[in-house]
């Protein structure tokens, strides 16, 4: 996507062997892109959040593994720097599928042959991402228009979306937010209801940023607002991202989507959720139960960060000193409140069944765990 007219992705590789970024602990007050030049910032970079989102953390956790590379390439290495990255976030499945599928690659190799094959593989994966994601900004294409029929064609099509699923949570395009994209370069007129996502406020610092960036029109609403907005009929759909997607179509998203799920289902509104398939963990199907869920850092719940009338970015306190604080990074919106799922070989109903039907060659694995 383009920012300030510019097309960028959220992660590259630098041709001196050093991956860039986009820092998006900065945004939306300033674009910092650093480099990344050793296993440990890579690390580092996925647990503080400087990148985030499902499909972004397995790519960047890809790259890391090269940066590790770099400096040895032994298999004691690789072993030390899968095990490093993937210890770094636990709900989203994209993390593990990415660092599986490089040790598949790279563990058979000399040692010599391991560093190009991992940055060639790291880049691939990449470029698959980009690919999934505009896929499923077509398919959601389709839901968005039919919804926009439905309207009459009349007013804006009012969509809600909670957390980022847009290009800064992947490599490009995004999973929810890429038929919204899509939606505007065509001219539907859309208006998008931008949950703030407390409490790293991914959805009023990143969200909103990128759909100002693409100049598609939205409104950032405090995380309670949704359901009261869905119950006046200001709401045709919701449509948001996923962290892991079990086998039977449970999705665990950013904190809070359950609660807009409900309210959805109260309302009669249609409530979407768009997935790359390596979010799918086929090997679960309760996600309530299996599906483990992150909690973070008391601060983030604490505190507040943001900008001053001056210019300065500042923290401050919100709660008493000496409350105690919880913070669950995630929550599981069981398939029984999924509309559809939108995948990049299509839509289909939130059920086994229905994932199955898009992924055929899954029935043979089935019932074999992996
Ligand atoms: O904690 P985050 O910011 O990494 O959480 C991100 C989300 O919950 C997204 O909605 C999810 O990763 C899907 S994004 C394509």
């Amino acid at each position: 996507m383009k920012v300030q007219g510019r097309a960028m992705r959220s992660v590259w590789a630098e041709p001196e062997g050093t991956v860039g970024i986009i820092d998006q602990t900065h945004l939306p007050h300033a674009l910092v892109t650093p480099r990344l030049t050793t296993l440990a910032e890579a690390a580092h970079a996925i647990r503080a959040m400087r990148v985030r989102g499902a499909p972004l953390i397995g790519v960047v956790a890809a790259y890391g593994v090269c940066l590790a590379l770099r400096e040895d390439t032994s298999d004691a290495a690789l072993t030390h720097a899968c095990q490093t990255l993937q210890a770094t976030r636990p709900t989203a499945v994209n993390l593990a599928w990415a660092l599986e599928g490089l040790r598949r690659v790279l563990q058979p190799l000399p040692p010599a042959e391991r560093l190009a094959a991992a940055w060639a593989h790291a880049a691939a994966l990449a470029d698959e991402d980009v690919a999934i994601n505009r896929a499923i900004g077509e398919h959601g294409l389709g839901l968005l228009r039919e919804a926009w029929a439905r309207k009459g064609r009349q007013g804006p099509l009012n969509v809600l979306t909670h957390c980022n699923a847009g290009w800064l949570a992947t490599v490009d395009w995004g999973t929810a937010l890429a038929p919204l994209y899509l939606a505007h370069d065509e001219g539907l007129p859309l208006h998008v209801w931008v949950d703030e996502t407390r409490p790293r406020n991914q959805g009023a610092s990143l969200t909103a940023w990128e759909l100002g960036q693409h100049g598609v029109p939205h409104t950032v609403i405090a995380d309670n607002v949704g359901g009261h907005l869905m119950q006046h009929g200001q709401v045709d759909l919701c449509i948001v991202g996923t962290d892991r997607t079990t086998a039977r179509g449970d999705v665990a998203n950013k904190i809070g989507t359950y609660l807009k799920a409900l309210a959805a289902k109260d309302n009669g509104v249609p409530f979407y959720v768009a997935l790359p398939s390596p979010t799918i963990d086929w090997t679960i199907h309760d996600g309530v139960r299996d599906i483990p869920i992150e909690q973070r850092d008391g601060r983030e719940v604490t505190d507040v960060s943001g900008r001053l009338p001056d210019g300065a970015l500042a923290t401050v306190r919100v709660t008493p000193e000496g409350s105690p604080v919880a913070n669950y990074g995630f929550d599981v919106t069981p398939a029984r409140l999924v509309t559809a799922l939108v995948t990049e070989r299509g839509v289909c109903a939130a059920s086994e069944e229905g994932l199955l039907s898009l992924f055929p060659e899954r029935r043979a694995a089935k019932g074999t765990g992996t």
